[in-house]
Parts: C-alpha cells; sequence; structure tokens
C-alpha cells in the first residue's frame, strides 16, 4: 500500500503516512505557463493499492483530484481508495429548483470512474454516499473537536439549526453538557433568521458545532442570541472552515470568543486535525470500505 496527498491536503496525507506506516509516493505537481495542471507520478506503483487523499475545493483542487485518479491508473496501480476530507458541492444535493445540476452526484460520478473506494469526513448529509457507484463511508470529526473544546470549560453545546443536532448532541455527550438548537431560516444565499428561543446559557461557555462555516451567517446569527442571553463565553466549531468573504468578521463582531476548524479545508483557524480519526477509524481494515 502506498500513498499520494493531493497538494490540498498534504498536512493529513503527511499525517497518514506516519501514523499508518505508509510510504508516500513522490509526486511533481505544477503548472504549466498558461495555468494548467501538469502532474507525474515518479515511481513505479504498479499493482499497489494506493490511498489518495486531496479535498475537493476549491474547484481547482477537484480537476488535481481527477489527474492524480488518472496518473495512477494509467501507472497500472491495482486498487486506488480516495480519501476527500471535504466533499465540496455536497449542499447541492437536490433540484432546489428546476433547471439546476445535482452537483453532488454529478461530482461522486466522475470520482467513480477512477476510485474503488471513497472515504469522507462529515459529508453535509450521509445520504450523498450513494452518489458514488463505489462503496464509499464517511467518518466524523466530533471526536477530534470535542477533545479540543475540553480544555475550554464547556458548559452547554448549541446546534444552529436542527440539521446539526445530531453533531451538536454527539460533542454534549462527550463533554457531558447540556445540548439545545436553534430554529433558522435561510433568507438568501447569505442572509439567516433565528426564530426566538430560550437557551439555558446565562454566565456559561457555549460551543456552537456544524459541519461547515462558508458565509459565517448561520454561526454569526447564533452567536448574537447566544450573547443576548449572557453566554459568557461563545466558541464556534466547525468540520469544514470555508470562511468565505468577510465570513470571520462577521463572527468575530458578532461576539466570537474563538474560531475552531479542522484540517479537512486549511486555514489559520485549523487547530484540530483529521488524521488521528482516519488512522484510527481505517487502519484495521486497511482502508477496504464496505456498506
Ligand atoms: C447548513 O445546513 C449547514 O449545516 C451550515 O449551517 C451552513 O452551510 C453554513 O453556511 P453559512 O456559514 O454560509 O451560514
Amino acid at each position: 500500500m502506498k500513498l499520494i496527498g493531493g497538494t490540498a491536503s498534504a498536512n493529513i496525507a503527511k499525517q497518514l503516512s506516519q501514523n499508518l506506516h505508509i510510504p508516500k509516493v513522490e509526486t511533481t505537481i505544477e503548472r504549466f505557463p498558461d495555468g494548467e495542471l501538469y502532474i507525474r507520478i515518479q515511481e513505479d506503483i504498479t499493482g499497489e493499492h494506493l490511498i489518495l487523499v486531496q479535498t475537493t475545493y476549491p474547484d481547482p483542487n477537484i480537476i488535481e483530484l481527477f489527474l492524480l485518479l488518472d496518473a495512477i491508473k494509467e501507472a497500472q496501480a491495482k486498487e486506488v481508495t480516495v480519501i476527500i476530507p471535504y466533499f465540496g458541492y455536497a449542499r447541492q444535493d437536490k433540484k432546489f429548483k428546476d433547471g439546476e445540476p445535482i452537483s453532488a452526484k454529478a461530482l461522486a460520478k466522475l470520482i467513480s470512474i477512477n476510485a474503488d473506494n471513497v472515504v469522507t469526513v462529515d459529508p453535509h448529509k450521509e445520504s450523498i454516499l450513494d452518489f458514488f457507484d463505489v462503496p464509499a463511508k464517511s467518518c466524523s470529526a466530533i471526536p477530534v473537536l470535542a477533545n479540543y473544546l475540553k480544555g475550554k470549560h464547556i458548559d452547554f453545546i448549541l446546534a444552529p439549526d436542527k440539521g446539526a443536532l445530531d453533531r451538536a448532541k454527539k460533542t454534549a455527550e462527550i463533554l457531558n453538557c447540556d445540548v439545545d438548537y436553534l430554529e433558522k431560516t435561510r433568507l438568501n444565499g447569505s442572509t439567516i433568521q433565528i426564530t426566538p428561543k430560550h437557551l439555558d446559557v446565562k454566565n456559561k461557555h457555549v460551543a456552537i458545532i456544524d459541519d461547515i462555516i462558508s458565509t459565517g451567517g448561520t454561526i454569526a446569527s447564533s452567536i448574537k442570541e447566544l450573547k443576548k442571553q449572557n453566554a459568557t463565553k461563545v466558541f464556534a466549531a466547525c468540520t469544514h472552515g470555508i470562511f468565505a468573504g468577510n465570513a470571520i468578521d462577521k463572527l468575530l463582531s458578532a461576539g466570537c470568543d474563538e474560531i475552531i476548524a479542522t484540517d479537512t479545508i486549511m486555514s489559520k483557524f485549523s487547530k484540530v486535525s483529521i488524521a488521528p480519526i482516519l488512522s484510527q477509524q481505517f487502519s484495521a481494515r486497511e482502508f477496504n470500505v464496505t456498506r
């Protein structure tokens, strides 16, 4: 078994290689003068089971994944397991309006052409795994996020909407604290409305848990509500920190005390690595995934 890390997930690939004692394959990943990508696998991988790690965000990283997959197949690898730490486009998992694509399905089908197994982390919905034509499974960042939050004396976990409640409950269970959720209505891409609700957060340290922080609208509205109800400290924790546009400013001006994300998308807020979870979950089964 050998491992290749794409440029979007070099950090995770390095840790997986060390934790699982799987050698990394030397690759060249460069740009032609016109900006197109040049990829070359520099060693013989004939007959090998390859683990390829690459987040599919932003868009250039999708092209890199496709070219790496093609290079691996062309080099006669026996099997390829693709680890996609953040599976971009997962939120377009259905047609919201006529004429739209089902983007998550489109990407999953294309990845399935050259992949034999797929592993991802906290997909927006588990049902997107069914879009792959090969076995696909997910793992959760909750244990590593909860472990980080242990040092923050958290009294209360808040899910910013009902969809996030399951993750929040799991976190609260690990931290042994209370949990509640907010009713969220999305008015447009970046505007969120929160239905007023009493939360038992006065003088408490609260952590908001979500899968993704994108524009920051969801979490910023939740932080405002928590501060209004006199929470002492508010931590915003997510698996995938996209932080689009002025998301960080929004969170900080809403009163956020700390922003925490994993390294599925690298940023200065990637304070927690997903690598230990991937290592633990899949080492025993050598990344063979079955559903
Ligand atoms: C929505 O269902 C997701 O779980 C996140 O709450 C959402 O994608 C976050 O987006 P934003 O940061 O733009 O509000």
